[in-house]
Formats: structure tokens, sequence, C-alpha cells
């Protein structure tokens, strides 16, 4: 099984057995991500491993990974597409994960930004493609039989928000982030993290189509009413 097909049998993992892993399979865990790749140049993303973590919405599991930045221009998207490899990886491998907005380490650290839960599940870890819970859809593009933006319809998202419109005009792809309206808003920060999550699925399903995948960040408030110009993909 290869990252690609993990999309379409992934779901969150929300229980776990309390074993822990071998130190070989977390050492393992902590080589595969240096393979991963960015989406935009960042340097400023860090990774630990933890057992015990604090934050809203938590579920017990026998591992986190906390995940941390300086808040340096696209570290949010950079780290949602670079985890979201570790996420499929996680399922490719039999693992459980889910993300965790809210996670920090125990010791306050402003600069963790979000955790993974991870660990092996008494429970099924995978689903059928009719098992996705998401919007339709005509609701995240105008490109329907576009294949790459089926692997982004079956991108996980905080509170399962979808917050992308991915718009077919010419040879580019103009993508977009959700404006999120309040009491929402306020709430949820990560949105930029989602984009990035997306944006990956689109890359791989272009790898795996023959088809090169190019992506520069722009921005534009006026475009398109409820959303705001996150980028461009230029695919060949
Ligand atoms: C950035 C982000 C933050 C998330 N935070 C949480 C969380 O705090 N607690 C939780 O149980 N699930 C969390 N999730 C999982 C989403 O709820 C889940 O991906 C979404 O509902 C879609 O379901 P699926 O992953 O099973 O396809 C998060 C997902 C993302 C991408």
């Amino acid at each position: 099984m290869k990252l690609f097909d993990s999309i379409y049998k992934r779901k969150s993992c929300r229980k776990y057995k309390m074993e822990a892993l071998s130190k070989q399979k977390l050492e393992e865990i902590n080589d595969i991500i240096k393979t991963f790749d960015f989406i935009l140049p960042n340097h400023s993303i860090k990774h630990r491993f933890e057992t015990e973590i604090k934050g809203k919405f938590l579920v017990e599991a026998p591992h986190y990974l906390i995940i941390s930045g300086k808040g340096e221009p696209n570290e949010l998207e950079n780290i949602g597409f670079l985890y979201e490899q570790l996420i499929l990886w996680f399922s490719e491998n039999n693992i459980g994960s889910v993300w965790l907005g809210s996670a920090k380490g125990l010791e306050s650290n402003s600069e963790d930004i979000i955790g993974i839960a991870f660990g092996y599940s008494p429970e099924e870890i995978y689903r059928n493609e009719k098992e996705f819970k998401r919007k339709k859809i005509e609701e995240i593009t105008n490109d329907i039989d576009n294949p790459c933006i089926k692997a982004v319809h079956y991108a996980p998202s905080g509170m399962n928000l979808q917050p992308w419109y991915f718009e077919k005009q010419g040879n580019k792809i103009l993508v977009y982030k959700q404006k999120l309206k309040l009491p929402i808003s306020k709430l949820y920060k990560l949105t930029d993290l989602d984009m990035g999550i997306a944006l990956l699925h689109y890359k791989l399903a272009c790898t795996h189509f023959d088809k090169t995948f190019s992506f520069v960040r722009k921005t534009d408030d006026k475009s398109k009413k409820g959303y705001e110009l996150f980028g461009e993909i230029t695919e060949s």
C-alpha cells in the first residue's frame, strides 16, 4: 500500500490499546518523518514524542507527537502538509492516529501548535469510501471529475469543516480558504493547517496519476464571496 491508497480508507482513531510501541518503531517513525516533503520553505517546525499532554477534545493514547513552531510564514500549511504524510503512513502501517488541534505538552509551551495521538487500536482503523462524511463535491470545486480533487474530498480537517474550494480556471487551479464565521472563527485557528492537509492529498494524487504539481502561495480577499485566495496550483 502507498500513502495515496490510505487516502481512501483512513479514518481518525479515538480508541487505543495502551501498550507502547517498541523503541525501534518510534525510531522508525522519527526517521520516516525526515523523508517527508514540505510544501513551502520553512525551517522552524519541530516535533517530539510525549506520553502525556494537555488540551481540549483529547483522546487517551499510548503516544502523542507534539508539533511546535516559531510563528514563521507558511508554518501552519507546512505542518498540515508534512504531518498528514505521517497520518497516512500510520494508516498504511496499521497504526491508528488522530490530529489533536489543541494538544500541548504538559509543561506549558507557547510554541506548541498541534498534536497527533497514535498507537495500535482494538477497533477497525479503516473505512470504505461510502463511510466518509463529507460535503458534496460540488461544494468544494467546479471541477468535480478531477481525480486529484477527489483525493482532497476525503482529507481530514479540524471539526470536519473542509474549509477549501478548488476552482479550475484554464490550466490552473485556484485554491481558496473559507472565511469562518463567528463563533467558530473565535475557537478555531488552524484553517491554514487544514489547507496544507488538502494540498498534500492533491499532490499525492498528482504523483499517482503521473502529473506534475506546483503550488504558489497567493493571497487576495476579494475574488470569491465567503472565501479568500490561498494559492494557485499548476499541474501538467
Ligand atoms: C487540524 C485538525 C485538528 C483536529 N482536532 C481534533 C481534536 O482535537 N479532537 C478530535 O477528536 N479530533 C480532531 N480532529 C479530527 C477531525 O475531527 C476529523 O479529521 C474529521 O472529523 C474528519 O473525520 P476523519 O478524520 O475520520 O475522516 C482534528 C483534525 C484536524 C485536521
